[in-house]
């Protein structure tokens, strides 16, 4: 196969990165992609095409990618599964609008992590289900104030939690709090869903792996693991998995068959290759070394230029990044003033469920490092620390 990316192609790619403003989030570097490789995988399936294939009309996905998936979370997130129970979505969004329809009745309390995901809390109240924000701190989600029967839901359907690292604090779910995270589950009936954005993407400390690996009785029966392609390859592919207890196997696929199905199975067939033949495990490793060295350098930097009042957290993983503003700050200004000088970010007050007035919502940025190289970050912190100063009324250091 002559597997030649043209280069206008390449180009048009690329275009899309400049495009894509520094501190922008969920975005990967395309620069860092094996374009070629990946084109090679496609075609190759293309030309290959049989008629099985070109018939194949299967809700949870197609087999080959199932089995390779359960290969590399098994590999790469200590996941213990059969491949019966793995399911191909439309990245992890697909996951979550499945697991909503399937689980939830309208009128339901669902925990989700405050902060957290607008897209998560979005899904939740599109079925008609009442979403219950749960505080996240430094040991990530708080368990106990979900459990609580005032401040929380004890009686919740659904608890969507990402372990590895919340989204956008990055807080890890320590060890403790998932033992009783499951044990609140199991004595609730109520089934968690462990959105596993980047887990594989963790520099510091040894990698906490997925709830799934977790030698807990009945752990099997009440956790949903959900993975996506769309932060190690792109979102546009949009493909993810999750995997389910055997008992939702068949509810899951009836209600797959009666909705989108399955996502494009030659899509699904190249990524299979691609997955197998080792490209996305090396592609991975060249991606945390460059994220790392990213999230390095922009900490140093940050905390070179920006006054004292405002305090980057550094992610033990991940690509994103949250600055704390000092109280009173409008970070919704700061990000309009950013985007008036090409940076993006995402104000953090509105990733956080409403509070009280006598307790406003902290203000703060959420930074996307992921998609782009040193230079352009360098440039876009300097602009970020000017912006902050201005916007507090400090002095921006140089
Ligand atoms: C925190 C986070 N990570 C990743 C994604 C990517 O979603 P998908 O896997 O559907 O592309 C989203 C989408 O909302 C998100 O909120």
């Amino acid at each position: 196969v002559a597997a030649v990316v043209p280069a206008d192609k390449l180009d048009a790619l690329l275009e899309t990165r400049a495009r894509s403003r520094p501190f922008g989030v969920g975005l990967p570097d395309l620069e860092l992609l094996p374009w070629r490789i990946l084109e090679r995988c496609l075609a190759r399936r293309f030309r290959a095409m049989s008629a099985a294939d070109a018939l194949l009309d299967e809700p949870r996905g197609a087999p080959l990618l199932r089995r390779a998936v359960l290969h590399h979370v098994a590999v790469a997130r200590g996941v213990r599964a059969t491949v019966d129970q793995v399911f191909i979505t439309e990245g992890s969004q697909g996951a979550i609008d499945l697991c909503c329809r399937a689980l939830l009745d309208p009128g339901d309390a669902v925990w989700i992590e405050d902060p957290g995901p607008l897209a998560l809390r979005a899904a939740v109240r599109m079925a008609g289900a009442r979403p219950v924000p749960i505080p996240v701190d430094e040991e990530g989600l708080c368990v106990h104030v979900g459990a609580h029967r005032r401040r929380g839901a004890p009686r919740a359907r659904v608890a969507f939690v990402s372990p590895a690292y919340a989204f956008p604090s990055g807080a890890r779910l320590t060890l403790p709090r998932r033992v009783e995270l499951l044990s609140w589950a199991a004595k609730a009936g109520a089934v968690v869903v462990e959105i596993d954005y980047e887990g594989e993407l963790r520099f510091d400390g040894s990698p906490l792996p997925s709830l799934l690996a977790l030698d807990i009785e009945g752990v099997r029966d009440r956790v949903i693991h959900v993975g996506t392609f769309s932060r190690a390859l792109f979102p546009g592919l949009r493909l993810g998995f999750m995997i389910v207890p055997p008992a939702l196997v068949r509810p899951m696929a009836a209600m797959r068959a009666a909705s989108t199905r399955s996502p494009p199975h030659l899509l699904q067939a190249a990524l299979a290759d691609f997955i197998d033949e080792g490209h996305f495990a090396r592609h991975l490793r060249k991606l945390k070394q460059a994220t790392r060295r990213r999230r390095d350098l922009l900490l140093a930097e940050l905390g070179r230029l920006l006054p004292g009042a405002v305090r980057a957290r550094a992610p033990a993983g991940g690509s994103v990044l949250t600055l704390d503003l000092p109280a009173g700050a409008d970070d919704v200004a700061v990000v309009q003033a950013l985007a008036a000088r090409g940076v993006d970010a995402l104000p953090l007050s509105r990733s956080t469920a409403a509070r009280p007035r006598s307790a406003p919502r902290a203000p703060g940025l959420i930074l996307g490092f992921g998609a782009h190289a040193e230079p352009a970050l360098l440039d876009a912190a300097r602009t970020l620390a000017a912006v902050v100063a201005e916007a507090i009324g400090a002095d921006a250091r140089r």
